[in-house]
């Protein structure tokens, strides 16, 4: 079983962005972690970053029958991208969202995503164990 863990654009930056609302782990550690879980599991993990909204959706139709699920955080995308949302409604893989931080708690602009209605599920509040959640989750949907 393979999933693939789709990252949106700033989370390059965990680890400096923002560290009280999203930790001071890098993306690197949380990939690390994510892996280490996985393998745990008997999954194995691809991961995809991008700032660009063209190349996310790319990423999602390019994993339609390579992967067996995929886990993505949209990041900003979440709350604008109509592309992203019926990017994951054209692919036949289930797709679980991902937040770090609880995106209700917050602004009210973030408590609107426009792309968990096309996946199978969102987790969003628990750090970089939001991602373990939707490995699980992901591996139970499949
Ligand atoms: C985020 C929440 C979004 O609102 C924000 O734009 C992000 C990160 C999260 O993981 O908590 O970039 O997706």
């Amino acid at each position: 079983m393979n999933i693939l863990v789709i990252n949106g654009p700033n989370l390059d930056r965990l680890g400096k962005r923002d560290p009280s609302v999203y930790g001071s782990e890098t993306l690197k550690q949380i990939n690390e972690k994510i892996e280490k879980f996985a393998r745990k599991i008997g999954v194995d993990v691809e991961f995809f970053q991008s700032s660009s909204e063209g190349e996310i959706v790319s990423e999602i139709g390019k994993a339609d029958g390579v992967f067996d699920g995929i886990v993505i955080n949209p990041a900003a995308y979440t709350h604008t991208s109509v592309a992203i949302r019926d990017a994951i409604e054209a692919v036949e893989i289930p797709v679980v969202e991902v937040h770090i931080s609880n995106v209700y708690s917050r602004e009210a602009f973030r408590s609107l995503s426009l792309t968990a209605g096309a996946c199978r599920g969102q987790i969003a509040g628990f750090g970089a164990d939001s991602y373990l959640l939707a490995i699980r989750a992901v591996s139970g949907k499949i």
